[in-house]
Order: C-alpha cells, then structure tokens, then sequence
C-alpha cells in the first residue's frame, strides 16, 4: 500500500496510487475489524470555514471507527486568519495533532496550514476541489460497474470543484467523461490542463461541451448545486442560465442514462427533480456511505 503526505488534491496521486487507495477504501467497507486500531493516538483536527454534514460527520465517525480521535474547530463564522495568521493556526495545531482536515475558501489556505504545520492536511472541500467526494464517487463506480477505465460519466452543470475533482479521478483512472456546462461557466482553464496531460499518460477521454445531447449514452449523469458556497452570483441570474441543464426524468430518458449521481446536498426542483433524486436511479446515498469509506482508507494511508 502507498503511503499518502497529504491530500490537497487528487492530482497529486498517481494512476496505481489511486487504484490502491479505491481497493483499500473498499477492504475498509468489507472488514472493518481489521482497522479498528489504524488511528490509536492519533488526534485530527476538523477545520471548517464553510457549512457541512456529510464530510464533517463521516470525517468525525470514521475517526472514531479508526481508533482516533478528532477535535472539530467551527469557523464556519469566519475564514481562518482574522485572529491569527493561518501559518501561526497551523503550526500550533502541530503541537498537539497528528493530521488536520480543513474545509476552507481558498486552496491557498490548504497550503499555508500544510507549509506551516508540517502535518499532514486533507482537504475537505475548497474553492478549486473537493478530493474526497470524488474518492467516494469512484467507490460508488467502481461498486457499480467494475472496472472503472470501461466507465462513461456525464457531469452536468457548472464548472465547480466538485467537477475538477472528478475529472482529475476520471483522468487517472481512464475513464470517460463528458463535462455539459453553460458557455461561461467551464472548468477552470489550469485544472483542464494538467487533466489533458494526465488523460494523455491513462488513456482516459474527456469531453467538453455547453449541449446537454453530449451527455447521451452516459453510465451515470452527475450533478451539483448551480451555485457553490462563498460563490457571490447573482442567484436569479444563475437560475436562468442552468435552467436548461436541470437533470429530471424526460432528460435522464431522452440521454438513455440510467444512473444519477450528486454529491448533495441537492436543491431539489432546481439542479435535479426529486423524481430523479428519489428514484431507483439515483445512487446519492450510496456515495454519501462512501464518504466515510473513501476518507478511511485516506487516513490509513497517511499513517500506515
Ligand atoms: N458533499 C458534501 O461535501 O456535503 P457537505 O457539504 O454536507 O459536507
Ligand atoms: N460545489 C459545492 C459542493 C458542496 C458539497 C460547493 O462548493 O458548495
């Protein structure tokens, strides 16, 4: 098993140490028993800057279920660095804890508290991605479909860090993938980059279009909120462009897609129908189990 330095994003991983992480992430869901003691005395902290459930709960329970112990530090009513520097946050955070898990407005945050504290740092979603959604999500394929390099996902939506993340995933795994956003809102052109060059190494095929008809023969059509948390659209603006993107029964049938995926939380009668969300198509909350699974096997790797 490769050992992990940190998780800031899924670039950073190779194509094996990706793979090696999806099985250890699978082991942690079939025998949890054997792991039970992979944390004993560790302490990790819990940061964020932002709203959560699902990653500050499974982060926390998956602690606990590792034999660790988290410390959860609310900022959630302000960006770390008003009282004190982020480097000076993170380099006392060292004294006392083994890794931090940060959710924070911008990856440069990630960075200074990883520079600072020498410790490892997992993020828990930033501006620019969100690595452990995207761990979860390729659990939830591979569970699915198998081999992962004979998946076609279809990403519909806006060009956020839920979808770098995955298409970095997608990238090193081979897979295809096609990303449907509104002209304007595209991935981010630097992200985009270094995915074609890594798409270039796997074989992986990834495609770009504003037409929702790109995403038809897909395996799966993944979507997310229309607008991020700290993102300062106009909502009423926002509501009009994405309109045309919703994701609900007619659009699943006139794509032939038969799987849905969102990392939710969703904003139902907005991105998707709660007919498609509630439906036998939507496997949300088996990434949302994932969730703990996929960060598990992260933390393992960190400390193995
Ligand atoms: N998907 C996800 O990260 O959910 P939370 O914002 O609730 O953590
Ligand atoms: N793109 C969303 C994901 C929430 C889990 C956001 O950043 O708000």
């Amino acid at each position: 098993m490769s050992k992990l330095n940190q998780l800031l994003s899924l670039a950073e991983l190779s194509p094996a140490t990706l793979n090696d992480l999806l099985n250890l992430a699978l082991d942690v869901k079939q025998q949890p028993q054997k792991y039970t003691q992979a944390l004993a005395g560790k302490s990790i902290a819990l940061i964020f800057e932002k709203p959560s459930l699902r990653t500050r709960v499974s982060f926390d329970v998956g602690i606990y279920k590792l034999g660790g112990h988290s410390v959860y530090l609310d900022q959630q009513n302000g960006a770390m660095g008003k009282r004190e520097t982020v480097a000076d946050f993170g380099r006392n955070l060292a004294c006392w804890t083994d890794a931090i898990v940060a959710r924070v407005f911008s990856q440069q945050t990630l960075e200074q508290l990883a520079q600072a504290s020498h410790k490892p740092v997992i993020n828990a979603l930033s501006d620019l991605y969100h690595p452990c959604q995207a761990l979860a999500d390729l659990l939830a394929l591979k569970e699915h479909f198998g081999d992962l390099s004979q998946v076609h996902l279809a990403y519909v939506g806006d060009g956020n860090n839920v979808c770098h993340s995955l298409m970095i995933g997608a990238a090193l795994s081979g897979m295809k993938m096609t990303v449907v956003t509104p002209q304007g809102f595209s991935p981010d052109a630097q992200v985009l980059l270094n995915v074609q060059k890594i798409a270039a190494d796997t074989g992986a095929v990834l495609e770009l279009s504003p037409h929702l008809s790109a995403a038809a023969g897909a395996d799966a059509i993944y979507t997310d909120t229309w607008l991020s948390m700290g993102d300062k659209a106009d909502p009423q603006q926002i509501e009009r462009v994405f309109k045309p993107y919703q994701i609900n029964t007619a659009v699943m049938q006139r794509l032939a897609v038969k799987y849905f995926m969102h990392c939710l939380p969703a904003h139902r009668e907005h991105e998707v129908t709660s007919e498609v969300l509630d439906s036998d198509a939507s496997l949300v909350l088996l990434q949302a189990e994932n969730r703990m699974h996929a960060q598990n096997a992260v933390l393992i790797s960190l400390f193995a």
